[in-house]
């Protein structure tokens, strides 16, 4: 990542945080999932790198620094955002994903896609405010 490529966008006031540790921004095109957390804050791109649905609404795990994807539950670090585990499905469910996907090859290449990390963004603290930088190089 080249420092002079970084676009910073100031996000919300750390206040804020102290109430709702978990916050959703719109940046753009994107949404920017920030995470506060007892080293500092953390921030992802919301979309997952599965099907590009939204992590936000699948929950932290704080201890592990993972956001759990709860469509077809994936995990990933929110702080690195490194695949921690990857369609992790079980039981009835993947029953139903291995049948599905025996007559749909569109459902097929959905299950079998390789793991890709999630998108993180540096973060920094400035006017008291939270701001992530976006690498415009890209
Ligand atoms: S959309 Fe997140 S694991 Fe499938």
């Amino acid at each position: 990542m080249n420092e002079n490529n970084i676009e910073w966008t100031k996000l919300a006031e750390t206040i804020s945080f102290e109430k709702e540790p978990e916050q959703l921004h719109k940046v753009k095109r994107d949404d920017i999932f920030i995470v506060k957390d007892e080293d500092g804050y953390h921030a992802i791109n919301n979309r997952c790198p599965h099907l590009g649905l939204a992590l936000n609404v699948g929950g932290c795990n704080k201890k592990d620094k993972t956001v759990h994807c709860k469509f077809h539950s994936s995990d990933f670090s929110y702080d690195t955002g490194e695949v921690k585990a990857w369609l992790n499905i079980k039981g009835f469910e993947k029953f139903m994903i291995w049948l599905f996907s025996k007559f749909d090859a569109d459902a097929k290449k959905m299950m079998t896609m390789e793991p890709k990390p999630v998108e993180t963004f540096p973060t920094k603290i400035a006017d008291d405010h939270v701001w992530i930088g976006i690498d415009q190089s890209n």
